[in-house]
């Protein structure tokens, strides 16, 4: 058993947190947002996370998971200072390290016995050194005996817990070999392959992952839109190529983009970097570019389907950046939302568990209980999110509900045969034709 604080609850420290007092581990989440800390301590998740409540009720109830605003408190016999705050991106993609500063101070300014300070925040390559740098200059007079090590985390939104529990890989890096072993300890019950690199490595594999994730899903859009023109199902595409062992299927389904508060920070900050140092990133720049397109296509598609949409009423399903969590940071929704409502459209939305999220950051828009409230007078509906909810629709209330029965399947969920024989006009994301049975007539 290891003492461990984490630094941050947001995301990435509550999970992290939370899975390491379930390994037996003894652990201290803290935050300077008491708020935050003092809902934890009744129970209350800051966010939504399937699973989560039960077991931080469960490993608080076994004693072995507390939460505190107290960095003293927190510091105090830690083994490892996990760092995990926030790195909120500026406009131009550099990341704003102000959170992971004042967590190396706090650890230069507590600790006074040996300690190994662990990086989970994703933070540009060097952001390892310079904490290193950080805490030894604060403790210039008084050395303190400490490691740093990169532990990049790979944690998906909507299954983290399991993503913990169950990962492809743990990545370590730091000059201090011995000090990556005990972190790899903590990680050892999870019997997966443990990589232990130098830091600047480990925090590059970290944004190299989620760039080349972000790469695939651009690269099938990219496909879908040729697909679109030139009669092709991009789903059929996909399933094509991800039998091919070398590609895989994984990443490959084709949409209105990637979103969430990973893929489109990371990729900025890396080409931010790569900007930095002299190099261009081309690719990265495509990756970019045709994300941002793909929310605008579904508004020239609308358009085309419906003239102008000055007043029309157009109803959103999903608002989430994807299914399983209330988290909109970056979605597509949002972008739509704004290009619609720009356009002089009536927007009414639903979505299963981001309303609250949505009432705060969209304006003028309509919330409703369920889908077919959405649909109610709607001259168009647009799927946003792949929610499982919206898979067993009742679709022909859908339709006696619309005023004209549009679809635009933004997430290639439903099955545009079924849904054309039911009276709707279906558009999806590069399914130009569907041929059923091989039959060309
Ligand atoms: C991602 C990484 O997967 C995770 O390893 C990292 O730690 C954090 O970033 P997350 O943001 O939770 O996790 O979402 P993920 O499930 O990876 O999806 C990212 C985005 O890509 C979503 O907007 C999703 O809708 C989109 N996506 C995903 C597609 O459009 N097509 C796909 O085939 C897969």
């Amino acid at each position: 058993m290891s003492k461990i604080c984490v630094i941050g609850t947001g995301y990435v420290g509550l999970v992290t947190g939370t899975c390491f007092a379930d390994l037996g581990n003894d652990v201290m989440c803290l935050d300077v947002d008491e708020t935050r800390i003092s809902k934890l301590n009744q129970n209350i998740m800051p966010i939504y996370e399937p699973g989560l409540e039960q077991v931080v009720s469960a490993n608080r109830k076994a004693g072995r998971l507390t939460f505190t605003t107290n960095f003293e408190e927190a510091l105090e016999d830690a083994d490892f200072a996990f760092i995990a705050v926030g790195t909120p991106s500026g406009v131009d993609g550099e990341a704003d390290l102000q959170y992971v500063r004042s967590a190396a101070e706090a650890v230069a300014d507590l600790v006074n016995h040996p300690i190994v300070v662990v990086n989970k925040s994703t933070v540009p390559v060097g952001t390892g050194d310079w904490v290193a740098d950080i805490i030894k200059k604060r403790r210039a007079g008084k050395p303190l005996e400490f490691s740093v090590v990169s532990n990049p985390e790979f944690l998906r939104e909507g299954s983290a817990l399991n993503d913990f529990m169950k990962p492809d890989r743990v990545v370590l890096g730091s000059t201090n070999r011995d000090a990556a072993n005990q972190v790899a300890q903590l990680y050892n019950t999870l019997r997966c392959p443990i990589l232990i690199t130098d830091l600047r490595t480990a925090e590059m594999i970290k944004y190299a992952s989620n760039a080349f994730l972000a790469t695939r899903i651009s690269f099938i859009n990219e496909i879908a839109n040729i697909c679109e023109e030139l009669g092709a199902d991009v789903t059929e595409v996909a399933t094509g190529m991800g039998y091919d062992n070398r590609i895989g299927r994984a990443f490959l389904d084709a949409g209105l983009g990637w979103g969430g508060s990973c893929f489109p920070k990371d990729v900025k900050a890396l080409a931010h970097m790569a900007v930095l140092h002299g190099t261009q990133p081309q690719l990265l720049q495509a990756v970019m570019d045709i994300n941002r397109n793909q929310r605008r296509r579904i508004i020239f598609k609308l358009r085309k389907a419906l003239g102008n949409l000055n007043e029309k009423v157009i109803g959103v399903l999903g608002l989430s950046f994807k299914p399983n969590t209330d988290d909109i940071r970056e979605a597509p929704s949002l972008e739509i939302v704004h290009l619609l409502q720009n356009e002089g459209a009536v927007v009414k939305a639903y979505d299963p568990q981001a309303m609250e999220n949505a009432s705060a950051m969209m304006k003028n828009i309509v919330l409703c209980d369920n889908p077919y409230q959405v649909a109610e007078g709607a001259d168009a509906i647009i799927l946003a999110t792949e929610w499982n909810e919206f898979r067993q629709i009742d679709f022909e209330r859908l339709h006696k509900a619309m005023r004209q029965p549009i679809i635009m399947d933004g997430r290639n969920l439903w099955d545009p045969n079924q849904l054309k024989e039911m009276g709707f006009v279906y558009f999806g994301v590069g399914r130009g034709t569907h041929m059923t049975n091989n039959n060309h007539d």
